[in-house]
Order: C-alpha cells, then structure tokens, then sequence
C-alpha cells in the first residue's frame, strides 16, 4: 500500500514550543523513592539521587518537569517538604493510599532537575488547600528575599531563588477521586482568585487552569467553559489529560489512539476560542497537554491498597511494562501534538520513572528504557524549528472506536536546514511504502530513517532482557534529489531527517 505526502516551507504550522517535551513526576509508587532516589545504589552521589537515572533523563531529552503531582498534589502541604530532612512530618497521602516520608522535597528536587538540565513546573494544591498555601509557595519559590518566606528558603540552603515559571492550579479537579473535587463554577472561581493573587506577587508567571482528566469525562466541554467563564481572563492554559490502552485484543483502534487526542485538542480549542469571542477577549489561552501517554489502568485496579493500617513507602504502583505497539501508538501521540503545536505549546509526558514510565529501575539494580522512551527521544532531539502543515494521502483502516482512519499517520519539522517527518504505520499486517515530496526545500540529501518494528509487536523490554526492543535503522530510504522513499513495516514508528 502507498502514502504519499508533501511538506513545503511555506506551509508552517508554528514554532515548536520546548516545552512540548516535557515529563511529569509525581509522588506516587517507586518514582522517587527507589526509582530516582536510591541512596544505596551503587550509582547514588552523595545527594541520594542515581546517576544512571540521571543520564537516562538526559538521554530521554525532558525539558520541563510538571510536580509534585498529579493526584497527590491536592492533599500536599508544601511546608513539610522543605527544612532539615530530619525534622519533616512523614504523612498519610490519601490519593495513592502510601505513606510520605517527605525526604525529597522542593529542594532536592529542584537540586535534580537542574543535574538533569530540565525546568520546573510547578503544582498548587487547590484540593484541600487554597489562595493563601499558593501565595506562600510562590513567595518561598520566586521572591529574591528580605520576606519571612524567601528568607527562610535561604537558611534552607538556597539563595537565589527557584524562579519557577509555570504553575499549575491544581489537578484534575474535575475527578470525584479528588481530594476537594469541585464543581466547575466553584473550582473555576477559586482557580482565578488565585490565579489573580499570584500575579499581584509575580506578574511574569505562567498559570494552568486544570482542564478535564479526560475527553471521556460526563462534564467534558461543560467543565472547561464553566471553568474558563470564571479564569480566562487570568489563565494562560487550560491543561489536557489522555491515556489510552489496548482493550479487549482492539490493537487496530488503540493504534488510532491519536486520532483521538487530535479530536480532543480540536474540542477544547473551540470551546477556548468560543469563550474568547464571547469575552470579547484579545488574549488566546493555549493548551498544556499536561499528562499523556499509554496506561493499563484496568490491570492495577487490585493494587491499590484499602486496609487501614497500610501505607506503605515505595509500593510498586503503576508500574506498566510496554511494548513494541504502546511505542507506536506513543508515536502516534507525539504525531497529534506536533500537529497541534499552534495551539498546544506544553505538554508532559506522564509520567518518567517506575511509574507509567518510559525509564525503569530495579532497586540495586540496573535502570533501563521501556519501549516508550524511543519515540520520545527521538522526536525530543530531532523534532526543531517549525512544526509544518502536513497532508497525508493513504488508505484507510476500519475501526470500531473512530471509524475510518488513514493507515498512515505523519507530522513534520523544519529547522531552516533540516525536514524531520515523524510517520506511525497503523496497519496491523500491511507494510506501506511512503514518499515525502520535499521538492520545494534546498536539502543536502543525507537522509536518514530510524525507528521502532518488531515481528513481535508484544515485545518488551525487562530487567532481564533490558535491550530487546531498541530503535532500528531502515535501510530503505532513499533520496532522489526531492522526494523521500521509505518502507514503513505493520505497526511501525519511524523519523526521517533529510
Ligand atoms: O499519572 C497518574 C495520575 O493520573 C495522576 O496522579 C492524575 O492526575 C491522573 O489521574
């Protein structure tokens, strides 16, 4: 089968914001505690934190962090995570029933985020706490000092401020899970009178309003009108959350996942633009697509633990092990995103290490990459300069979640010298020969196709065959002076560069 499609220089969608290729950590499960922070372990600095973890990150190519959460976020009191370690409450989180023992907090994270070279993003709880807790954060984080607060952030250990630049105005607040889950009106309202009070102490910030956990949610688009009615003109962002699964052996519309997410996004920029016009507002809200990525939430529902007296440290949580087509699909995934950077300038990837993670770790033991980390780090290092309007001619694939959907799914970049196309094949057995007009660019013609295929699209990759999935070469490609040519295996990922 063949796709064809044509990228031309004049066709620019936007400017690939950085922050597209952000993570998220949270405190939930191993992704702290024995997962980045394993004191013990042979690779562990003197600040706790492994190394080998460390590098992993760096190769991953995150450029911005979303913490401390995420669920927990909304029943954290910031303050116990900062001071003398020895001197910090441990505590109950109730949104992942463990015990936190607050010994890396604000400040060992940042300590990091700065050895992994990415910035932080930061969360507010607006679940049990509200404009005052967010206030003090703020002033502890970014206020230079001669304050109680920024004072106190020095005898702590750290001068010059965090600087943090993005905040998120709670989590999810949409989730009867939430701890101080709200209706729209009440949370939107809340959201802008803090959002208004923390630009009084830091103009320069920028604020996320928490958009829906999901497109499948009841309240979906009724939730963020109600919540931009009351903050739009106070917000920069509404945040996005989506996470797909292979369900019930329906691998042909899981592989369509990102049509799903271009849908979503497509929604919520008509709502955003709806309640601009009727504000009569000049300013645009974006999109931070805040938590994405693949997860098996069916399979860990008996994991969760419900007995009184436990709470444990560490438990492992969430910990999917992903295949050769949860790679794809995340593929697929960064696909929508590159589609939509116009509009979405943020995003996470939810979340880093342990739990739903591209990075995995064994206490004492090795870190490795999932299949997922692939993808990712390709379109991280690769994916510069513009993101321009792609149309892709291709077949089209029957399935039972988005009906028709092209068999071929593709976005691309240029940076001034280089055209990077990012190309998922959906099709479950079919292979499809594609071919990339780029006749209206000068290019010096060394191209190059790599990527991730398997005749196993279940493989993975463990601790004990950490490598069985790694990214291939496909030594098809060929350049004749304008167009690419290049075979894209079943259920496939591959990146271009010319
Ligand atoms: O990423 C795991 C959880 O998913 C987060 O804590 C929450 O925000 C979402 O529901």
């Amino acid at each position: 089968l063949d796709a064809r499609l044509t990228v031309h220089p004049s066709l620019q969608l936007g400017p690939i914001d950085r922050r597209l290729f952000g993570g998220f950590v949270e405190h939930l499960g191993r992704h702290i505690y024995d997962g980045i922070y394993e004191p013990a372990h042979p690779t562990a600095g003197a600040d706790g934190f492994r190394r080998d973890v460390i590098d992993l990150v760096k190769e991953l190519g995150v450029t911005c962090v979303r913490y401390p959460g995420g669920n927990f976020v909304s029943g954290l009191r910031w303050e116990d995570t900062v001071g003398p370690v020895e001197s910090r409450p441990r505590r109950l989180d109730l949104a992942w029933h463990s015990t936190e023992p607050n010994t890396v907090g604000l400040h060992e994270f940042s300590a990091w985020l700065e050895q992994v070279g990415a910035d932080l993003m930061l969360a507010v709880n607006l679940g049990t706490r509200g404009v005052q807790e967010a206030l003090d954060l703020l002033e502890y984080a970014n206020i230079p000092g001669g304050t109680e607060l920024s004072d106190r952030r020095s005898k702590n250990g750290r001068g010059k401020p965090f600087d943090v630049r993005m905040w998120c105005l709670g989590n999810e607040m949409d989730g009867p899970w939430q701890l101080g889950h709200k209706n729209a009106t009440d949370y939107g309202t809340l959201a802008a009178a803090t959002a208004r009070a923390m630009r009084q102490l830091d103009p320069a910030i920028q604020l996320v309003a928490s958009g829906s956990s999901g497109r499948a949610m009841p309240t979906f688009g009724a939730w963020e009108r109600g919540v931009l009615e009351e903050s739009y003109d106070v917000v920069d962002y509404v945040s996005c959350h989506a996470y797909y699964a292979e369900k019930d052996g329906d691998a042909a519309s899981f592989l369509a996942s990102g049509v799903d997410m271009d849908r979503y996004i497509e929604d919520v920029i008509s709502i955003l633009d709806e309640v601009k016009t009727d504000k009569h507002s000049s300013k645009t809200v974006n999109i931070s697509f805040d938590e994405w990525n693949v997860w098996y939430q069916d399979q860990y529902n008996d994991v969760r633990r419900v007995e009184i007296g436990d709470w444990p440290v560490a438990a492992r949580l969430l910990e999917d092990r992903y295949n050769v087509t949860d790679a794809v699909v995340v593929g697929g995934l960064l696909i929508s995103l590159l589609n939509h950077a116009d509009r979405v300038t943020s995003a996470s990837l939810a979340q880093l290490v342990n739990v739903i993670a591209p990075i995995m770790t064994e206490p004492g033991g090795p870190a490795w990459r999932q299949t997922t980390f692939h993808p990712f780090a390709q379109t991280a290092a690769v994916a510069h300069g513009h993101a321009m309007r792609v149309e892709i001619e291709a077949s089209t694939l029957p399935t039972s979640a988005f009906g028709d959907v092209a068999s071929v799914d593709a976005a691309a970049s240029y940076d001034g010298e280089r055209v990077a196309v990012f190309v998922v094949n959906r099709h479950l057995e079919d292979a499809s020969r594609l071919t990339i007009d780029l006749s209206a660019f000068e290019l010096n013609g060394n191209v190059m196709a790599s990527g991730i295929w398997d005749d196993d699209r279940l493989a993975a990759n463990t601790l004990e065959a950490p490598d069985r999935v790694k990214l291939r070469e496909n030594s098809s490609v060929r350049w004749n002076g304008s167009t690419v040519t290049v075979d894209l295996p079943p259920v496939s990922w591959t990146v271009i560069t010319v």
